[in-house]
């Protein structure tokens, strides 16, 4: 089956063409996040203007990459057949944003007269780690994801921890009270100095000064607080570190190399909390794969101190992670979600809804 992901909850705009869930045909992501890193911060009503003007020309681009056609135009009726569905992420997001995927998509499900699947944005993100790239052959796929699973999605806006039984059957054990683990990296490295996203940012300075460190000198970073980290439960809470952060900076314009080890501070202290809570889910509920997924999971400390816990404390579980670019917000995964959750809607049932969960309320 061909489905025809569109996703357009924050500053992406983004069209793929997704063969049998698997299989990436064409990926175009559009993002006006630049603009954002001038005004360090999204502004909602900018973001939408943005997703206006891109959505036609992407979704244009997954057609012509998917299926090789040099000028989209003359041929895109014809490509129109060669579709079988359309996914769109109905939620959560910024509501101006979500509203252009939407319409475009229920346009396009009634011109074309094919079946539209509403998609969960949050839920949707853990099946980057159904994807493969289109160079990799069938049988370099080392794991293929299995049930039960726990999924940790770690994005700008959320972060969950679920259960999953099968596809659709989640059950959510627990996530952050406050900040999520993305959010608290923007929020930090705007006080850092450094630009929008701050996740990629921070990331970068730390490794500039894991550099500096000579391989059997890892020191033990622990200048911020771990909140909740021993405690009885799978919770989280990240509006502390950016106090802590905030106290600590001071004001003051940070030298080069302090900026790194702060970077280098904040990255372990999030990452630090993440790895151990989740962990202690995979001892309780034994699952046979962990999913990471999300922008944060996008994070190679994150991905690294998951790999060493889990060969150290011999844990019976298979780890994935999506490739960086699957983590962040791309249309392939909503295509994806859309496959092995097939549940068409009639379009003009389908709402833009803003503050959905992970398990579909709001
Ligand atoms: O999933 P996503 O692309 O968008 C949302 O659905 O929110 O996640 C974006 C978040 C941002 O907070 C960004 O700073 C963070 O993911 N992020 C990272 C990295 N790349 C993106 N955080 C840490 N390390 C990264 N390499
Ligand atoms: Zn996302």
């Amino acid at each position: 089956m061909l489905v025809l992901g569109i996703e357009t909850s924050c500053d992406e705009t983004a069209a793929a063409v997704v063969e049998d869930g698997t299989k990436i045909l064409s990926n175009v992501v559009a993002t006006s996040s630049e603009m954002h890193a001038k005004t360090g911060g999204i502004i909602p009503e900018q973001a939408a203007r943005q997703q206006i003007k891109s959505i036609i020309p992407v979704i244009e681009q997954s057609f012509s990459d998917a299926f090789n056609i040099k000028s989209p135009t003359t041929n895109y009726q014809l490509l129109t057949t060669k579709i079988d569905a359309i996914a769109v992420t109905i939620g959560p997001g910024l509501i101006g944003s979500l509203l252009v995927g939407v319409e475009t998509a229920k346009t396009l499900s009634y011109l074309w007269k094919k079946p539209i699947i509403p998609v969960n944005h949050l839920a949707a993100h853990v099946y980057a780690n159904w994807l493969e790239q289109k160079s990799k052959v069938k049988s370099q796929r080392s794991n293929v994801p299995q049930f039960p699973a726990l999924a940790l999605v770690v994005s700008g806006g959320h972060t969950d921890l679920v259960l999953m039984k099968g596809h659709g059957k989640l059950t959510w054990i627990g996530g952050t009270r406050d900040d999520a683990a993305g959010e608290a990296f923007d929020k930090t490295a705007r006080l850092l100095g450094l630009p929008y996203p701050g996740g990629p940012a921070i990331s970068k300075e730390a490794d500039k000064f894991f550099g500096q460190l000579s391989i059997n000198n890892h020191q033990v970073l622990k200048m911020f607080p771990r909140p909740m980290i021993d405690e009885n439960n799978f919770d989280w809470s990240f509006s502390g570190l950016k106090t802590s952060v905030f106290r600590k900076v001071n004001g003051k314009r940070l030298k080069v190399k302090e900026r790194q080890k702060f970077s280098a501070e904040i990255q372990e202290a999030i990452v630090d909390v993440l790895v151990k809570k989740t962990l202690k889910a995979v001892n309780k509920f034994k699952p046979k794969s962990l999913f990471l997924s999300g922008g944060v999971a996008a994070n190679k400390r994150l991905k690294e101190k998951f790999e060493n816990r889990i060969k150290t404390e011999i844990l019976q579980v298979i780890f994935h992670v999506p490739p960086a670019k699957l983590c962040t917000d791309n249309a392939a995964y909503i295509a994806s979600y859309a496959n092995f959750n097939y549940k068409p809607v009639d379009w003009r049932k389908i709402k833009a809804n803003p503050q959905l969960t992970i398990v579909g309320e709001d």
